[in-house]
């Protein structure tokens, strides 16, 4: 059937604005409306091409996931080979690397460099003819690769048709496909869940969810794709510096790393390279160091090519995030709900920037999975301040004498029995309060941060504490005398009376704050705020039957039992108890549910909320009166930048909005919604 005039006109249009959304959400990270709006946007293009299947074309938004698995991948030779970069590991090599471009070029002026993050993923590239994406290889050998077209045509970041009207007939550009860290974290949870092998580190994932023969499971596990060079182009005259050339890139609508700089010299890259290192954990992605290239095509072109790498750029490492050592030992560490964990003694190993010589092994499960036995060689893995932990085993290095790891049939702190209970990963002890291990865990909890927040009040004074038997629970801690504090070894009287102080200021707090700080099962902060609003005081929640407690948002069964026999349990009443008699006190919460004290204000959510997402964060904000927009602008009252905040933070800052980090946000509803 032929088609109407207006629906070629409809389809179209809805095209050019999906193409736009998704450019502003996976290209600029500054998404224009809700994802509600682009998927209704999505729905009617769907409908028009089924209704009209002669309109649909291959560059269409509706296209990315489409046709069978293949049999497998077709080879393809990269006309122009796709290089390796040399390595620095030290300022004195970085300092070299410019002295030899300086001598090659008989230049003694510093030079001018683009610097950008090395992305720790896998080398790709994308073939556009008039602008249309028609092939994706891997980088293979360097010369030859595989045909992974229709897997990089799920990346929502990857365009299938390029922007602008003065676009190359032909463009190959290049550039790293990789897997955010949230996402990584997220797909090996899964994997955990379900029993299955985990991923070693990002990059070992970005390469399996690449090389799938289904693009369906590739469509699954939100890969990005950011650019930094180009292969190859006909037709069109490139600028003369290598960072104007990623920034028309960007402007084709291909992503470009937001990092990137221009400097000059060898210590100005020293500089930045530092700077980075600071920014490192931070980032949403991995980087393992930094490229820096020439920034004048010219000077590349005349410093050309050492084998397989470039003469005229450099990458600069920074400390390996994995290492191989021996596992030592397996000792079990008894934690504040009587988890019983599996840590790794190791032969001690420098990765990820310190020495490391014990790394976890989650539980039993995980030691199962990973086949690790006492004395086996095993790869160990430190991402930022995250826990060491055990990834791999090389099995094909196991010792003879290797032996296996076993779960102790009794606690090894107090004796008590070892349970593992049905479906659940962890094994427990089962002493309660008391064992020791757990009520130094509960103590540590009670006093940290986001719990009563006693300052001075670390873990090893915890520890220092119960094992000099000054405490016994959390209620003993204010019953505690200036001279018992200033008798502790380490401890001077300024420090024991600042604690005496800290404890007496810690006493008042709120509702939220002490419903966590009791440290019951699966009660996180969000939790313990979502109770406090339901139940106001703490003789309702005391006396709330499990269906009660089932009412209350994200309150499942299983949270709902925990809960439900923490109050019933005599020695945590008598905590309880103890307590209030102590002088630990809070004001209940009162319900005025029409009291809107953010009336007036434009509220802007960014980056990722861990704790509620950003939908209940926008539906409390909005029922305390607040408008929640999609965009910054001057009219913005506040901005909530979770982690990965992209140019949304970069912009507030700029025009001098206030900005909140998650926990400052979570503190804030907590106090606004409390005085309703
Ligand atoms: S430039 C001739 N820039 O590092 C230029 N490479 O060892 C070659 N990589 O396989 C590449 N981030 O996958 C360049 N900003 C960046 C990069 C980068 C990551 C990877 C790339 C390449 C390897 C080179």
């Amino acid at each position: 059937m032929n088609h109407p005039e207006p629906a070629a006109q409809e389809v179209a249009q809805l095209r050019e604005q999906l193409n736009e959304h998704n450019y502003r959400y996976y290209v600029l990270d500054d998404p224009s409306v809700p994802d509600a709006e682009y998927d209704r946007l999505l729905r009617r293009l769907q409908q028009l091409e089924a209704e009209y299947p002669e309109l649909l074309t291959p560059d269409s938004p509706t296209q990315r996931v489409g046709g069978e698995p293949l049999e497998g991948f077709e080879q393809v030779s990269h006309e122009v080979p796709m290089l390796s970069l040399d390595n620095a590991f030290s300022a004195e090599e970085l300092q070299a690397f410019e002295k030899r471009l300086q001598d090659r070029l008989r230049h003694s002026e510093p030079l001018e460099y683009a610097c950008e993050p090395k992305l720790d993923g896998i080398a790709v590239s994308l073939l556009y003819e008039n602008g249309l994406l028609v092939r994706g290889a891997t980088r293979g050998d360097g010369s030859t690769g595989e045909n992974i077209t229709s897997n990089v045509r799920t990346i929502a970041s990857i365009p299938l048709r390029l922007r602008g009207d003065s676009i190359p007939p032909v463009l190959e550009v290049r550039g790293e496909i990789y897997l955010p860290k949230a996402a990584f974290d997220a797909l090996n949870q899964r994997a955990r869940d379900n029993n299955e092998k985990t991923f070693v580190n990002p990059r070992n994932a970005a390469a399996g969810s690449l090389r799938q023969l289904d693009p369906k499971i590739t469509a699954s596990r939100a890969l990005q794709m950011c650019c930094y060079s180009i292969g190859r182009v006909e037709g069109f005259e490139l600028p003369p510096l290598h960072s104007d050339v990623l920034h028309l890139l960007n402007e084709w609508g291909l992503r470009i790393n937001s990092e990137m700089a221009v400097v000059k010299g060898a210590e100005a890259c020293q500089a930045y390279y530092e700077q980075l290192g600071q920014k490192r954990d931070q980032l949403p992605y991995e980087i393992d160091g930094i490229v820096f290239k020439v920034n004048s095509l010219q000077l590349q072109q005349r410093l050309g090519f050492v084998s397989r790498a470039p003469r005229w750029a450099i990458a600069y490492k920074f400390p390996a995030q994995e290492e191989m050592t021996q596992l030592l030992d397996v000792e079990f560490q008894v934690g504040r709900t009587g988890a019983v964990t599996p840590v790794a003694r190791l032969e001690p190993v420098f990765v990820g920037g310190v020495t490391v010589s014990n790394a976890t092994l989650h539980n039993m499960d995980e030691v199962e999975r990973l086949q690790v036995m006492k004395g086996d060689r095993v790869v160990i893995r430190r991402a930022g301040d995250v826990i060491p932990q055990v990834v791999k085993v090389v099995l094909e290095q196991r010792p003879d004498d290797a032996s296996v790891i076993e779960l102790p049939k009794e606690c090894p702190v107090c004796g008590s029995e070892v349970e593992r209970a049905e479906g659940e990963a962890a094994a427990r002890c089962s002493g309660g309060l008391f064992c020791g291990a757990q009520r130094k865990e509960a103590i540590k909890h009670f006093a940290s941060r986001k719990a009563l927040d006693i300052e001075g009040l670390g873990d090893k004074l915890v520890e220092q504490l119960v094992d000099e038997q000054l405490i016994q629970t959390p209620a003993d801690l204010f019953s505690l005398s200036l001279e018992q504090l200033s008798g502790l070894e380490r401890m001077a009287e300024k420090s024991a009376q600042n604690l005496l102080d800290a404890l007496k200021s810690s006493s008042t707090t709120t509702l939220p704050r002490f419903l966590y700080s009791l440290g019951i099962r699966e009660v996180g902060e969000a939790t313990a705020l979502s109770l406090a609003r339901h139940f106001l005081n703490l003789p309702a929640l005391c006396d709330a039957s499990e269906e009660a407690l089932l009412e209350v948002d994200d309150v499942g069964p299983i949270v709902a039992h925990h809960i439900y026999t923490f109050f019933r349990q005599a020695h945590n009443l008598e905590v309880l108890q103890d307590l209030q008699q102590q002088g630990v006190s809070w004001p209940d919460l009162e319900v005025d549910l029409s009291a809107r004290p953010l009336e007036g204000e434009t509220w802007v959510l960014t980056g990722t909320l861990t704790t509620m997402g950003r939908s209940e964060g926008k539906s409390r904000l909005q029922a305390l009166g607040a408008k929640v927009a999609g965009s910054v602008s001057a009219k913005t009252s506040m901005l909530v930048a979770g982690d990965k905040s992209g140019s949304k933070l970069t912009k507030a800052e700029q025009l001098g909005i206030p900005v909140l980090d998650e926990p400052a946000f979570i503190d804030r509803l907590a106090q606004l919604e409390s005085k309703r």
